[in-house]
């Protein structure tokens, strides 16, 4: 009986979105459908597809059966978040598309950041692979996972651009450079929505938050932003774009206030900007609740001006705050929001509904057989191992103790609070993943060390707090083994929303059992765990080698194991500035150049007269186990026009021992701007594999108009001739430099 109502439901629209390409003499088939649908809807049921609220946020109330039901009944209700299972999804759509009177299906959104079941690295960590293939892959298999249970809408990727790493939501994005971050948001935003939204394995991408929240006051969640319109345009908003141009089909708004206006009715950035110079027809939602909260925020004196100020400005969706349901009637009522701004909001959800292609089939994403044989399956724990390894960044590796030299050891100590933990391996926003499915550190060396190599492990301590009394047994540990690996770092709770932290240090006492352990005089291996760049330039120093394995997620265990037994030589590169300690926050490679630029030899010089100046390590920095050597940087022409392209190349010898890859690097930087461009600008990048004395002459083309274009002085978009520097090299601070001439 179901599955028939299901099909005449399914003919009914199909029917009637049939009827109305006959109809249509002009606009296609979709416009004629969604034309008449709102001419058919009420304000209240227009209202409704403006309205997303949360399933399961309430944990005494059925996700199933939330206590919105009448509303998604009487077609109030136009999205929902956070229901997960075929079981809640169906139930769910079928009272909106079963028992509502115009029978609108809705959107599923959910926070699915980093995989759905198979949980990836974090973000900031698959940024570090430097692979953009590779993450939309990831991408896509989270999509794959997630669609299997009829969740339709990710709220991701977060493209929020950040200078600052006490801002816990570093993490989530792609660290402290405008192109990269676009790269990564395009590789994102293509791997969910697939080649054919009509897929049943594709979902709609939401680039967020727009704009500004990377630029949290002293990084502080929630904290004010105030940036000048030339870093916003030139800084900040470069990965949205690229994300829209893309195809992204969503966009959330941001928490934050930008230069005082808040972004959830900032109709500069909704209507000026993303609509009006992007041509963006998506719709726009707002965070969790932040339309309601513009009454805190000091911007609207009352609930239902929060509605009137969110709306007017180009938010249409509201999410959780139940402001545009109680008040847009009334503000239509008293003329305050045009109608016909509400028919083009809810054109553009339903526009989006209709290329997910849910008009078709309200059920088209739910699928028990997928739902039971999509998630954690094989290729996706490989993909997820490989990812992994991927995205670690060797920063030390002094007398080359990595890759472990099992014919040297016999018998390693595996110390510190993350060598044996699961859910400090998945971070944050964790969507369906468990934890138990987490390879940890231990598990991984276990399988692969040959059995003649005993593992001594002790945990040591904990991640927080001043407890040492585990350091006797860690220390003995250490004495009985001839090598020491210490898995140390943060927990994985200690990013993500709400993971601001004033102090960047490795929190607890792990730093002290690392130092007790460097006077043992055995080689120690720091294995840091991180959701953020960590100040740990002591560390370093106490330490032969180092390894940021960030937040790996799932197979993380293996994939760590795999690198330290030399099966993956590592190739991540940082995408963020390491600093040597918190006061030199924010530090990021691509700063506006100072009339005295820092130089340690001149107190009047931009500098520090108690501490460096310099980061601790680079943007774009990162070691192999092999060793490559750049020479011959060259360009095809010294000078041309805004149409003639520069051919750069430059060769790449790999020096060392090993085959391995190298994430070759092209930077720019425009000496003189009518506003000051960055002392360096990363504009192109390849990753690719050397074999052991083996040179590659790698080539990059730089299109004037596209890579020296910037927003001007006027905040007009183009570029300025003149001269330019550009750079290659193998970090952003260890490059090979030409000049250019740009002409006018
Ligand atoms: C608040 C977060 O800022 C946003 O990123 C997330 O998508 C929503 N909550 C929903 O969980």
């Amino acid at each position: 009986m179901r599955e028939l109502t299901k099909i005449l439901m399914i003919l009914l629209v199909v029917f009637a979105a049939s009827c109305s390409i006959d109809n249509s003499k002009k606009g296609g088939e979709k416009e004629k459908f969604i034309n008449d649908l709102i001419g058919k809807m009420t304000l209240e049921e227009k209202i409704g597809q403006l309205s997303l609220f949360s399933a399961g946020i309430d944990p005494t109330v059925p996700v199933s059966n939330p206590k919105y039901a009448d509303d998604i009944k009487a077609g109030r209700v136009g999205a929902v978040f956070a229901a997960f299972t075929t079981r809640d999804i169906e139930r769910l759509q079928k009272m909106a598309v079963e028992e509502s009177r115009l029978g609108i299906p809705m959107l599923f959104g959910y926070d699915v950041i980093h995989g759905f079941k198979t949980i990836f690295p974090m973000p900031l960590a698959e940024t570090a692979s430097w692979n953009p293939d590779l993450i939309r892959h990831t991408a896509r298999i989270a999509a794959d996972e997630a669609s299997a249970t009829g969740v339709n809408w990710f709220f991701a990727p977060m493209v929020d651009v950040t200078h600052e790493p006490r801002w816990g939501r570093g993490v989530e994005g792609s660290g402290e450079d405008p192109y990269l971050a676009s790269v990564v948001a395009v590789a994102r935003v293509k791997g969910y929505q697939g080649d054919d939204l009509k897929d049943v394995s594709t979902v709609a991408a939401c680039p967020k938050h727009f704009a500004g929240y990377g630029f949290v006051e002293a990084g502080k969640e929630y904290a004010p932003v105030d940036v000048s319109e030339g870093r916003l345009r030139n800084l900040i908003l470069p990965p949205f774009k690229a994300a829209i141009d893309a195809g992204a089909l969503t966009m959330m708004s941001a928490f934050n206030d930008v230069n005082g206006v808040p972004a959830a009715a900032n109709k500069f950035l909704m209507t000026d900007i993303l609509r009006g110079e992007w041509n963006y027809n998506g719709f726009v939602v707002s965070d969790f609740g932040s339309i309601d909260s513009l009454v805190v925020q000091g911007y609207a004196e009352n609930n239902k001006q929060t509605a009137e100020l969110a709306f007017n400005a180009g938010g249409d969706i509201d999410m959780e705050s139940s402001s545009y349901k109680d008040n847009i009637p009334a503000l239509v009522k008293e003329g305050k929001i045009d109608i016909r701004d509400i028919d083009r909001a809810v054109r553009n959800v339903l526009n989006v509904k209709w290329e997910l292609g849910l008009f078709k089939d309200p059920y088209k994403y739910i699928d028990k057989t997928r739902e039971k044989t999509r998630m954690l399956t094989k290729q996706n724990l490989e993909t997820a191992r490989q990812m992994a390894w991927e995205s670690f960044v060797l920063l030390k590796n002094n007398n080359r103790v990595l890759p472990l030299d099992l014919k040297k050891y016999r018998s390693i100590a595996l110390i510190g609070p993350l060598a044996d933990n699961q859910a400090d391996y998945m971070g944050t926003w964790i969507a369906q993943g468990d934890t138990f499915n987490v390879v940890t550190l231990k598990q991984g060396l276990e399988k692969q060390l040959p059995s003649g190599i005993r593992l001594n492990y002790a945990k040591g301590c904990n991640i927080e707090g001043d407890d040492c009394s585990g350091f006797s047994e860690a220390i003995n540990a250490a004495r009985r083994s001839d090598i020491i690996l210490l898995a140390i770092g943060e927990k994985g709770n200690m990013s993500g929303e709400s993971g601001s932290r004033g102090d960047i240090t490795i929190p607890g006492v792990q730093s002290e059992l690392l130092y007790e352990l460097s006077k043992l005089d055995k080689p120690v291996v720091l294995l840091l765990s991180n959701g953020r760049p960590l100040a740990i330039e002591k560390e370093v120093a106490a330490s032969d080698a180092v390894l940021v394995t960030w937040i790996p997620g799932t197979a993380g265990g293996d994939a760590v194991a795999d690198v330290l037994l030399g099966q993956y030589n590592p190739s991540g590169k940082l995408p963020v500035t390491f600093p040597r300690s918190v006061s030199q926050v924010p530090i990021y490679y691509n700063h506006l150049p100072s009339n005295r630029p820092g130089d340690p030899s001149n107190r009047y010089s931009c500098s520090y007269i108690d501490i460096p100046f310099t980061p601790l390590y680079p943007f774009g920095y990162g070691l192999s186990y092999t060793t490559f050597k750049y020479s011959d940087l060259k360009l095809d022409r010294k000078e041309g026009g805004e149409n003639d392209i520069v051919k750069v190349s430059v060769k790449v010898k790999n020096t060392g021992d090993f085959d391995g890859e190298e994430v070759v690097q092209l930077y720019i930087r425009d000496v003189a701007a009518s506003l000051i461009r960055p002392v360096k600008e990363l504009k192109a990048f390849k990753k690719v594999f050397i074999k052991k004395g083996e040179e590659k002459t790698i080539t990059f083309e730089l299109k004037p108009e596209r890579d020296f274009a910037f927003y001007r002085a006027d905040m007009t978009y183009g570029t300025e001739p003149g001269r330019f520097l550009i750079f290659a090299g193998t970090n952003s601070q260890d490059v090979l430099k030409e000049e250019y001439l740009l002409k006018e």
